[in-house]
């Protein structure tokens, strides 16, 4: 029996894949991918193996491929947009695999908010801005706990990242205010961030959503509610300053 691989592939284009990840997919006999957010340009990277669109599966079709075919000792590979780890829905079949004694090996990627703050060319923590990133999604289909409702985290005023949500920002905006961001907070939405037809819109609470509709944006986007978004006022890293001694250098004032 072999192990399953559980690989990221990056947010779209086709040069932010890792090295272990081309080289898996180039060696894999199977490779189920995530359906429309895997550049062709990477499943053209399976010369020899089969392909199978997860799109269309469930649950139990992707672990009945997953599972018949490591135990036949072919080279498997699951394929994930970004980072299986986010949002990817790899647990349930790393825990069904092992069950039935599979082993799984997890190859990390590019995950969209980075490939999302690379496009927008900032940074996401900023001293004297915030320290702190937060991950998280709306709710809707998928419940999520009332501790982490959007009015509860925005109390924060940390740099807040929403997966799968867009279709959402009317109600992620309300819920930012109602959580104490200030109606002029600057936001920005990446849609498709890496791929050829990439859009960037930037607003702030009051007019994100009214923006985003007119773009036609409704999947597959990062938001980005933060005041690290262009910000003009923010202090220098205390790391760089010549002040400031660390285990690799003195500081360089006398
Ligand atoms: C099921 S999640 C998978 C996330 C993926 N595992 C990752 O690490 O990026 C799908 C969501 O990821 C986000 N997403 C994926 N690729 C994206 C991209 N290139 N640009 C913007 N958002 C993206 C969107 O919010 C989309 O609804």
């Amino acid at each position: 029996m072999s192990n399953v691989f559980f690989v990221g592939c990056g947010p779209g284009d086709p040069e932010l894949i890792t090295v272990k990840a081309k080289k898996l997919i180039q060696k894999a006999d199977i490779v189920v991918y995530s359906g429309s957010l895997i550049p062709p340009t990477i499943l053209k990277l399976c010369k020899k193996g089969k392909l199978h669109n997860a799109a269309g599966l469930v649950r139990e079709e992707i672990f009945d491929i997953l599972y018949k075919n490591a135990k036949k000792n072919k080279f498997v590979v699951r394929l994930h947009d970004g980072d299986p780890s986010i949002y990817g829905a790899i647990k349930e079949q790393i825990d069904n695999l092992q069950k039935k004694g599979i082993s799984s090996v997890v190859v990390p990627g590019v995950t969209a908010f980075l490939a999302a703050a690379a496009e927008l060319g900032t940074q996401l923590s900023l001293p004297g801005v915030t320290q702190t990133i937060i991950v998280t999604r709306a709710e809707s289909r998928t419940k999520v706990p009332t501790r982490e409702k959007i009015s509860e985290l925005a109390k924060h005023k940390a740099t807040l990242i929403f997966y799968l949500s867009v279709h959402l920002l009317s109600d992620i905006v309300k819920e930012s205010l109602a959580g104490g961001y200030k109606k002029s907070t600057p936001v920005a939405v990446v849609y498709r961030a890496t791929w050829k037809d990439q859009k960037i819109v930037k607003g702030t609470l009051d007019n994100i959503t009214k923006k985003v509709r007119d773009e036609k944006i409704t999947r597959t986007a990062i938001v980005i509610i933060s005041n690290v978004i262009d910000s003009k006022s923010y202090e220098y890293s205390r790391l760089y300053d010549k002040k400031f001694s660390h285990g690799y250098r003195k500081s360089k004032i006398k």
